[in-house]
């Protein structure tokens, strides 16, 4: 029976892919709040010991949490919200997880094509502080991330993917304008069809070697031009890791 590590799973797409994990027969442990809080480093830490000190093999991370938020709010390390929870947090939690993922474990970041430029100071600037723009960001860092952890990942034999859902009916964007929220409820759909795709990718055997890809349902997309830097990308592991106090990982 596979082991899925869940971020995200009490949200739209996160339960409805626990619920296809489930169907398909596999473990799964959804990390979520209160005990597992991504907008507090020491929290990610706290739950990462806790799956290190149970020592089983993970097959599966899935990182689908992610908040959206209108202003300019600090996290509980006084880094910025929008940018702890969704892009530092599962970086520090891929990260501290390396050693259960070890020789096929997969991992999956779920995001959206972003081509907003990743701009780690101008993230942490509250003067500079756009919340479409912040949060834009923080999905590109997702891809960055997911393409510089593929090439890392490698000699641990670990793959790393990327997952956009299409546009889902959920919370995630409650605190955005109105017309935005009712322009997307239009075209959105039901996250059930999501969560079978993510199952199907975290599962499959099809895929039990794919790394490096980012996929739109269960079909591979080319990720954003602006995200494909290998500089850029390896620039924002060194400073991310700087941020969260990284030692080790991948
Ligand atoms: N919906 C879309 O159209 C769409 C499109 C492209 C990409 N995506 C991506 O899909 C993923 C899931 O989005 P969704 O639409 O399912 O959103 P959602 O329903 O709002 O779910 C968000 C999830 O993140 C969790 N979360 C938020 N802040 C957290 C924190 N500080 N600590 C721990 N967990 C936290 C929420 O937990 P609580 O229950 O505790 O709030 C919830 O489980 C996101 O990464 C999003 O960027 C969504």
């Amino acid at each position: 029976m596979a082991t899925v590590v869940v971020t995200g799973a009490t949200g739209a797409i996160g339960s409805a892919t626990a619920a296809a994990l489930t169907e398909r027969r596999a473990q799964v442990i959804p990390l979520s709040r209160p005990s597992f809080d991504l907008s507090s480093l020491a929290s990610v830490r706290a739950t990462a010991r806790e799956l290190n000190r149970g020592g089983g093999h993970i097959d599966v991370l899935l990182n689908i949490a992610a908040v959206y938020w209108p202003r300019f709010q600090k996290s509980a390390d006084g880094l910025e919200l929008m940018f702890t929870v969704n892009h530092l947090a599962p970086f520090l939690l891929t990260n501290l997880l390396r050693d259960r993922l070890v020789g096929g474990g997969r991992v999956i970041t779920v995001t959206a094509p972003s081509t907003t430029r990743v701009d780690v100071d101008r993230l942490l600037d509250r003067d500079h502080f756009h919340a479409f723009h912040s949060f834009g960001a923080t999905k590109a860092a997702n891809l960055m991330f997911t393409f510089e952890l593929a090439r890392r990942a490698k000699r641990w034999d670990v793959r790393a993917n990327a997952f956009h859902p299409g546009i889902v009916r959920s919370d995630l964007m409650g605190e955005s304008p109105a017309p935005l929220r009712f322009a997307t409820r239009f075209f959105a759909r039901d996250p059930e069809r999501a969560g079978q795709d993510l199952a199907e990718l975290a599962l499959s055997p099809a895929h039990a070697g794919t790394t490096g890809w980012f996929f739109k349902g269960t079909r591979r997309i080319d990720p954003p031009k602006s995200t494909l830097d290998t500089a850029h990308q390896a620039a924002l592991w060194k400073r991310s890791a700087e941020l969260v106090e990284l030692e080790g990982g991948f």
